[in-house]
């Protein structure tokens, strides 16, 4: 069955058919009634406006339709069911199960249970296959993933979606720079399989002493949640801001993304410079979850 859950379990090819699949599906092409008849189970224990609600238009302009439950008070979890038996069960109602949960792995123990598949939609600071998939689609719509310098800043400890585009990007000619506050950056685990992989990665410990050198700027805030208590958040809370004053000088063909929300990395000035690509990359989940939902349904 095909399960969704790391974007490690990726060939190039294989990313790059979905990514082709959803320039077709941008490009208008594809049957509206692709997936009538089939159901989605959207099961969110975490908040999410941007997957939950691209997987429900995808899932609706290909004519299907989505069941969820949104919140573990909502489901019978809090009577004590386990994930297990909640998977086991949604697999008797859908015809794919995405799933979000607070908990590192929970998408791979799903996937033991279910008799459907199941796409992880983020684990805790694990993974996040999907949104890597919508932001090498916005990359791949500014330059070809050819000798691409691609820096990764924020949260690079606890932000699953800078993990899953790490290892995507492995795949591809691509520099990788990592610049994070002291103590998020990016796991050494992950560090030493990106170089085992032959990927050259590079730990900066500001944003402007690589900003003139990329390409790409992966922003991610810091994931508030995944701290163990408010002080050692606010220890770093507010360390480094996207301005318009930073970006003097920068390469003209720079794009930079964030998977969102944002908190206040970016200032809202930079919204209007040619750089800023995030929202256009929010709206490309939609065709790049149709692409997804084609593959695993079809
Ligand atoms: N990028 C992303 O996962 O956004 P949501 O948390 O709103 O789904």
């Amino acid at each position: 069955m095909d399960h969704i859950i790391s974007i490690r379990d990726f060939s190039r090819e294989r990313l790059d058919h979905i990514l082709d699949t959803a320039q077709r599906i941008g490009d208008n092409q594809y049957d509206a009634r692709a997936l009538s008849g089939k159901i989605l189970g959207l099961l969110f224990f975490e908040p999410s406006t941007r997957t939950r609600m691209s997987f429900e238009t995808a899932m609706a302009r290909l004519g299907g339709a989505c069941i969820s439950i949104d919140c573990v008070e909502a489901s019978s979890i809090v009577k004590g069911e386990t994930l297990a038996d909640t998977i086991r069960v949604i697999s008797g109602y859908a015809d794919a199960i995405v799933l979000r949960h607070p908990k590192e792995g929970a998408a791979r123990l799903a996937s033991e249970f279910a008799t459907v598949p199941v796409i992880n939609a983020g684990d805790g600071a694990g993974q996040h296959p999907s949104q890597t998939m919508l932001d090498l689609f916005t990359i791949r719509q500014s330059m070809p993933l050819e000798q691409v310098d691609v820096g990764l800043l924020g949260d690079l400890r606890y932000g699953r979606t800078a993990h899953s585009l790490a290892y995507a990007l492995s795949l591809y000619d691509v520099n990788l720079h990592t610049i994070a506050p002291k103590g998020l950056e990016l796991p050494p685990n992950v560090v030493q399989e990106l170089r085992s992989r032959k990927m050259k990665v590079r730990e900066h410990s500001s944003i402007e002493e690589v900003i003139r050198d990329l390409d790409v700027l992966y922003v991610t805030r810091i994931q508030r949640e995944r701290f163990p208590d408010t002080a050692s958040y606010y220890g770093v809370a507010s360390s480094y801001r996207i301005t318009p004053e930073l970006l003097e000088g920068v390469r003209e063909r720079l794009i930079i993304l964030h998977p969102l929300p944002r908190v206040d990395e970016i200032d809202p000035r930079v919204d209007a410079l040619p750089y800023a690509r995030y929202f256009e990359q929010a709206r490309n989940a939609v065709p790049v979850r149709m692409a997804l939902l084609l593959e695993v349904m079809k």
